[in-house]
């Protein structure tokens, strides 16, 4: 009688495309994971595919960046190209895109930013374009990340006019400002120039204060919310999930993978079962789904047996 158990269904694989290599490149803060330039992305989905594993959410490093992240909404930028080329070969395999502008903008951050601050309205009708331009390359699922108020809205409302009424959103509802991110942000070359992200992600001492982000998120529209980072916010999945009773993931983030990793590489712990016994914490918690970088190891352990 296992109540909670993780299955590959429930994972989604993060897949970092760059569009400035022409081979894999390892993420030093990341042991064995890695880059994925354009052309590579078709031969790692379907070598996630031959594992078991079929959702995939897709960061881009584009080759260019300016003020208003505007390589974010081309129509050939990273992201767009990437996600051609995978859902021509695989017209099933589940597609969930991250919107946010932080990879795209030269300061870094999530949002525009005008003199020294971020600029949450004037953000919200690129985040609408980003979206849109996920959504025609073959998107099934948007993930806006950037914490901005109203994003959910504005993106709901850019697809429907667009004729994208089926595209779901996956919000990234309750992000705290944490510095668990730390590793993703060599991972996506996203780190900011001045400031910090405390201004729109959530401040780690509150917790009801993400469940009204949440709740404003489901009322804008958002089909799938989400905690983050995932394990130091194992309350948050569970009240969210008791609290709304709706299709909820969990992010076990890049910092998150990186001790693991870092520790099992000194030997100092068996990586096998704390991976295991990590992911069966998420699910136990109530997280229906989990982005997490150790879905490719987990799902070839499974095979191997456990
Ligand atoms: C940026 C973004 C971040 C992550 C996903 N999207 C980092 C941040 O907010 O600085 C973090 C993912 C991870 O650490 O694995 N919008
Ligand atoms: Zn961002």
């Amino acid at each position: 009688m296992r109540e909670a158990k993780v299955e590959l269904d429930d994972l989604i694989v993060p897949i970092f495309v760059d569009e400035t290599i022409s081979k894999p490149l390892e993420i030093r803060s990341m042991p064995g994971y890695y880059r994925i330039p354009v052309e590579g992305v078709v031969e790692e989905v379907e070598k996630c595919l031959d594992l078991g594993l079929n959702s995939f959410i897709f960061f881009g490093i584009p080759s260019y960046k300016d003020e208003i992240g505007s390589s974010a909404f081309d129509k050939n930028g990273v992201i767009q190209k990437a996600v051609r080329l995978v859902r021509k070969e695989f017209p099933d395999v589940v597609i969930v895109t991250d919107v946010c502008l932080c990879e795209y903008t030269t300061h870094g951050h999530c949002g525009i930013v005008k003199d020294g601050k971020i600029m949450n309205d004037e953000t919200l009708p690129i985040l609408g374009k980003i979206a849109v331009s996920h959504a025609e390359a073959g998107a099934d699922i948007v993930a806006p990340s950037g914490m901005m108020d109203g994003m959910v809205k504005a993106i709901r409302s850019a697809l429907d006019d667009e004729g994208f009424t089926d595209v779901a959103i996956m919000s990234y509802s309750a992000k705290y400002a944490s510095s668990f991110y730390g590793p993703f942000r060599e991972a996506a070359d996203s780190g900011y120039k001045f400031g910090d992200r405390r201004s729109y992600q959530a401040d780690i001492h509150n917790g009801d204060e993400a469940l009204r982000e949440v709740e404003l998120d489901l009322k804008e529209g958002a089909d799938i919310v989400m905690v983050k980072p995932a394990l130091a916010y194992l309350d948050i999945v569970r009240r969210v999930k008791e609290t709304f009773r709706v299709p909820t993931c969990a992010y076990n983030v890049s910092g998150e993978y990186s001790m693991v990793k870092a520790s099992a590489i000194q030997g100092w712990l068996d990586e096998k079962d704390i991976v295991y016994e990590i992911l069966t914490s998420i699910k136990r918690a109530g997280a229906d789904l989990i982005i997490t970088y150790h879905a490719k190891d987990f799902a070839r352990w499974m095979k191997e047996g456990f």
